[in-house]
């Protein structure tokens, strides 16, 4: 059977198969088809992917016409998709059925790894959680860039800088790397979710946890968020109007799976933050946790800078893209039999049955 990748359309800069996972997959008796260049751009030269047992073909083309299964970060346009065979298999990060439904009208089965469970044995799978990972540390990264101060408290003969007071809203996989982030660069950082559960572990990372006066926990039995109600909200912004005007950078991450983004940094408590203060909304292209975030643009409202970047993963491609690559071999292990030499579509498998989102099986 015949796995292969192709390059991602630009700006995505992330790849799918690295001269690792060439060798892993290679090692449970797929063949590995890239077209030429595959990895060029990240500095994995195609020298590197045959001698890890790869094989490079001369254009996408001939890797999409060839393959069974195909690796990719996003769809492919329709024009590659229709020259994916019939019964093939795609792998993708992302899909969205209401967007992207009349895009592949081919026989192909799509992966979405963004649907997988959230279950023990599809953690090696899991791309929200390695990315968002990356993408709390980088957020901290960027607006630190933007930030025109220095962050670390530092005392010098001319005088002491005080150290810089981060916030950071929401704390799943995203904002607690957020929280270890800014620490480990000698921040002064406090939090706040939804999720009593959250407290714990902000405070083991040294933040201060942010409670909600009277709030009860907002948390479903799977672990995630629940919507908060009017008199929640209120309270919330109560809170927040003061803590955010003392704060020199703000890391949004706040997310309700499958809702749109809840907005909680709005125009009064960012008119009352000081003038060189950063915000960084992770949430932008889901309509922003902070008032006048925009997508891949910095708004400057009374000297506060408001970050919105729909791709941090493009920031650091090439970690990105390292642990993407291992989320997708760990995903093909499951997926392929070894013994029959086939890829399976084991509808009982929840992690198959969960991300499965147009088949013809
Ligand atoms: P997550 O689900 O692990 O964490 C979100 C947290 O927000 C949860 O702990 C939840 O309890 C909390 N929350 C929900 N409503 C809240 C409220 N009203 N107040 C305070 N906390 C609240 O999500 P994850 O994986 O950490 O992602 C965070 C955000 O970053 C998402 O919007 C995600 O789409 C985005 N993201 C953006 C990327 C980009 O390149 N722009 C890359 C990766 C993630």
């Amino acid at each position: 059977m015949n796995v292969g990748s192709t390059k991602e359309k630009n700006p995505e800069k992330r790849i799918s198969i690295t001269p690792d996972t060439s060798k892993s997959l290679k090692g449970l008796g797929l063949n590995v088809l890239l077209e030429k260049g595959y990895g060029e751009s990240l500095g994995y030269k195609d020298q590197e992917y045959k001698d890890k047992g790869a094989q490079i073909l001369n254009d996408a083309k001939e890797v999409l016409s060839k393959s069974n299964l195909i690796c990719k970060v996003s769809l492919p346009s329709e024009e590659d998709s229709n020259l994916i065979k019939e019964n093939s298999h795609l792998i993708v990060s992302n899909y969205n059925p209401e967007k992207e439904k009349n895009l592949l009208k081919n026989k192909i089965n799509i992966f979405a790894l963004n649907l997988l469970p959230r279950i023990t044995r599809a953690q090696s799978m899991d791309v929200l959680s390695s990315q968002a990972n990356l993408a709390g540390y980088r957020a901290v990264i960027e607006s630190i860039y933007e930030y025109e101060k220095a962050v670390p408290m530092m005392m010098t003969a001319a005088g002491t800088v005080p150290a810089a007071k981060v916030l950071v809203i929401g704390a799943g996989v995203a904002g607690l790397q957020a929280i270890a982030t800014a620490k480990r660069l000698g921040a002064i950082v406090s939090a706040t979710d939804v999720r009593l559960t959250a407290k714990e572990q902000v405070e083991s990372l040294g933040g201060k946890f942010l409670t909600v006066e009277g709030s009860e926990n907002l948390e479903t039995k799977g672990g995630y968020a629940k919507e908060a109600g009017e008199d929640f909200k209120k309270k919330q912004a109560q809170m927040l109007e003061n803590a955010a005007s003392k704060s020199d950078i703000i890391i949004c991450t706040a997310l309700i799976p499958g809702k749109p983004a809840p907005r909680i940094i709005n125009e009064k408590m960012i008119d009352n933050m000081k003038s060189g203060s950063v915000i960084f909304d992770l949430a932008v292209t889901q309509g922003g946790n902070a008032a006048y975030s925009e997508t891949d643009k910095i708004v400057v409202k009374k000297g506060v800078k408001i970050i919105g970047i729909s791709n941090v993963m493009n920031k650091l491609p090439l970690t990105a893209s390292n642990l993407y690559a291992k989320n997708v071999f760990s995903f093909v292990r499951n997926l392929y039999n070894k013994e029959k030499k086939e890829f399976v579509i084991n509808m009982e498998d929840e992690i198959i049955k969960n991300t499965l989102v147009k088949g013809n099986n």
